[in-house]
């Protein structure tokens, strides 16, 4: 934490000095004193890697970079360290936001660019480190250097921005993630955090500061796009002398994970976003809700919250300005529901997390029935960037009605999967090829999945779309929170269907029966199109046929008659993949075959006698006895009683299980 440059200095949090941010950046400013000057001009140079005597070793250590075994990777590294008596100090980051390479190691030796290598496992740190602190870095792990000043840059070495990864992004709610310790208030303060909020504080009342948000043009990055400027002026309007602010962190969606990463790499951001957002809105307390299946996220938020105290930019009377904030933080249990915001607000309270109608909006009767304001976590870390930058920086970036930068989380069958920061109005295909390097494994493009279960499908003929809110409602998809899953060829879009309908009839309430019943049966009948027709009897294939031509009417029925957008939006992903991939539903419910070979249940299984050696592992692990044969002569498998499951394939070790697309064919199999 920081310390004063002298005893003149009188302020503390409990007597706090307006000035705080502006003195630690460039201070001394309430006296003038050359030793002062050195002492503060000094630790910012520090503070900012700037001359550095001792080396650096950064570590990506986001849930990404942990899961992908950085903490060995550290633990190699201090060995590594110890043994060849080499010293350094190693700095937790978070995920710079190519997931698929972590972990990620940059390394900063005195007056030499930091440069970030890739993929570096355990096994790989002897290859790399010796060689860098030898002054030659192995190329081949290297991801690029960044350009710093006052240091020389490495030879041969690639600029990190000119990765086609990072090329075409624009990284200002990431800005931080991935280069600073999130867990340091320090580095956030000297690289300009908190300056917004000092700025806001001292020179803005709360209309100018709700003003200029709405000039902006920033629209709520949780889902539904609402102006989130406007949304702080109904909060100013609304009558009571209470008013709550909430963060919605609860990221249900599958596929996303943009907000985690923002709370793990840099959240002094959002705390910061909240207490700007929390003083438009006049509310002196503040709740971020936040799953509890996000441990690391949580422990982040937790320590920021902390320094930000101690610093006294929580707490009472903010930076002398009479402003006071408690930020508190709410672990949710993880239900998808509990992200609609009357349910967030009702699981607050304590209660079971259900919606309740509308209006009354939260913004008038919300949290214990006061005037309350949620907003997503990347909307409020979009916050100081627009009050340090203006309106018109932001709304520079963008769309007619989309303005700024979008984060999304590229996965799915891409090559560079992670988080992308990008301008509104970029294609498809520029994020899916430019950034993510295209499809794994050279197959084709078939569909990209945005929004997640309240989004829909895009087709490869709408590659080119550019991504907005009003372009993608358009084509029947959302921007969403960001969940971006792509889909190459072999991707069954029923399965799709099916899958984020499973996902939806799980998570509904079940407050109202057409979300209730109507999700359950539309999953119904998606299933029933990827079962085996085997043993169906007539009418069950009646059932199946009608359930099909009622699938549409369902979906209509379901939209207009649920109570909250959970039920409301259930049946996109369904209506999307009927719009786009017509065929692909006809050939499932007509000719029980799966373009892309998908569903096991519905591929034919048969087994080739020249491969076969009768050895009858298959026959003994197979769950419905549909194979039979005499020891050490060919097996064959009867259609009738097989029911799909691929069992049998695994089993094979001599590769004689055929599966077909297509019927079984009669010659050289061995088969009923
Ligand atoms: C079922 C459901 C789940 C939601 N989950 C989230 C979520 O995880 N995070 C989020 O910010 N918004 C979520 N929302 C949207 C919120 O209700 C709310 O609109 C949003 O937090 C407002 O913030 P914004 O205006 O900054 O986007 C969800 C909505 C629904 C209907
Ligand atoms: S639409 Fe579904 S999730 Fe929403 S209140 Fe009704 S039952 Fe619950
Ligand atoms: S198909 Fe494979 S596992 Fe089955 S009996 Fe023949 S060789 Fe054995
Ligand atoms: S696919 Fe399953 S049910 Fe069919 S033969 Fe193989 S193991 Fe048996």
């Amino acid at each position: 934490m920081f310390e004063k440059c002298c005893d003149k200095c009188s302020h503390s949090p409990d007597s706090p000095c307006p000035d705080l941010i502006a003195c630690i950046q460039d201070g001394p400013l309430c006296h003038t004193d050359e030793r002062c000057n050195d002492f503060i001009h000094q630790r910012v140079e520090r503070l900012k890697r700037k001359n550095i005597e001792t080396p650096v070793i950064f570590v990506g250590t986001a849930t990404c970079g942990l899961g992908a075994g950085a903490e060995k990777t550290i633990t190699e590294i201090e060995k590594w360290l110890s043994e060849s008596k080499t010293s350094a100090d190693i700095v937790r980051v978070g995920c710079l936001g190519i997931c698929a390479l972590e972990p990620l190691v940059d390394v900063q030796l005195p007056k030499k660019s930091r440069i970030s290598f890739y993929s570096v496992t355990a096994e790989k740190v002897r290859d790399i480190l010796p060689a860098v602190f030898d002054g030659k870095p192995p190329v081949e792990h290297v991801l690029g250097q960044y350009p710093q000043e006052d240091t020389e840059a490495w030879k041969n070495i690639p600029l990190i921005g000119d990765h086609p990864f990072f090329k075409h992004q624009k990284r200002w709610v990431l800005e931080n993630c991935g280069i600073i310790n999130p867990e340091d208030i320090d580095e956030y303060i000297v690289w300009g955090g908190y300056s917004s909020l000092s700025r806001v504080l001292k020179n803005m009342t709360p209309l100018e500061v709700a003003d200029v948000v709405e000039d902006s043009g920033l629209r709520g990055r949780g889902g539904a796009g609402f102006p989130a400027g406007k949304k702080w002026k109904f909060a100013q309007q609304a009558e009571g002398d209470q008013r709550y602010m909430i963060c919605n962190a609860d990221e249900g969606d599958p596929g996303a994970f943009m907000d985690r990463a923002v709370i793990e790499g840099d959240p002094h951001r959002l705390v910061e976003g909240i207490i700007i957002a929390a003083y438009a809105i006049h509310a002196d307390h503040a709740y971020i809700y936040i799953r509890a299946e996000y441990p690391l996220a949580i422990r982040r938020l937790e320590k920021a919250i902390d320094q930000a105290h101690e610093l006294g930019l929580l707490g009472r009377n903010i930076l002398d300005s009479g402003f006071s904030l408690d930020i508190k933080l709410k672990k949710g249990a993880g239900a998808f529901v509990c992200g609609e915001e009357t349910a967030l607000i009702a699981s607050i309270e304590g209660k079971r997390g259900m919606p309740r109608p509308r209006p009354p909006f939260p913004a008038v009767s919300g949290l214990y029935g006061k005037p309350t304001i949620i907003n997503n976590v990347e909307t409020l870390a979009n916050v100081p960037g627009i009050i340090k930058n203006g309106a018109d920086w932001f709304s520079s970036v963008g769309t007619e009605r989309s303005k700024g930068t979008k984060v999304f989380a590229l996965s799915g069958n891409v090559v560079r999967t992670g988080l992308v920061e990008v301008p509104m109005g970029i294609t498809l295909r520029q994020i899916v090829f430019d950034i993510g390097g295209g499809i794994e494994g050279g197959l084709a493009f078939k569909a990209a999945q945005i929004g997640g279960p309240s989004g829909g499908c895009i087709p490869v003929e709408h590659l080119d779309t550019e991504i907005d809110y009003e372009s993608l409602k358009e084509i029947g998809a959302i921007v969403g929170s960001g969940g971006l899953v792509v889909m190459d060829e072999n991707t069954c879009m029923v399965d799709v269907a099916k899958f984020f309908m499973d996902f939806i009839q799980k998570e509904s309430c079940g407050k109202c029966i057409p979300c209730r019943e109507g999700t359950r049966l539309m999953l119904e009948i998606l299933t029933s199109l990827t079962k085996r027709r085997s043993h169906e009897t007539m009418e069950e294939t009646f059932t199946r046929f009608q359930g099909v031509i009622q699938l549409k009417r369902l979906a209509e029925v379901i939209q207009d008659a649920s109570l909250c957008a959970l039920g409301q939006t259930a049946p996109n992903p369904v209506l999307s993949t009927m719009r786009w991939f017509k065929d692909e539903y006809e050939a499932h419910v007509y000719e029980r075959y799966c373009p892309a070979g998908a569903c096991t249940e519905l591929l034919n299984y048969y087994i080739d006698s020249e491969k076969c050696k009768g050895c009858g592992l298959c026959a003994k692990n197979c769950p419905s006895d549909a194979i039979m044969g005499a020891p050490k002569s060919p097996h064959y498998i009867v259609p009738d009683k097989c029911i799909g499951c691929g069992t049998c394939v695994e089993t094979c070790k001599f590769d004689a299980i055929v599966i077909s697309r297509q019927d079984v064919p009669t010659e050289g199999v061995a088969n009923a």
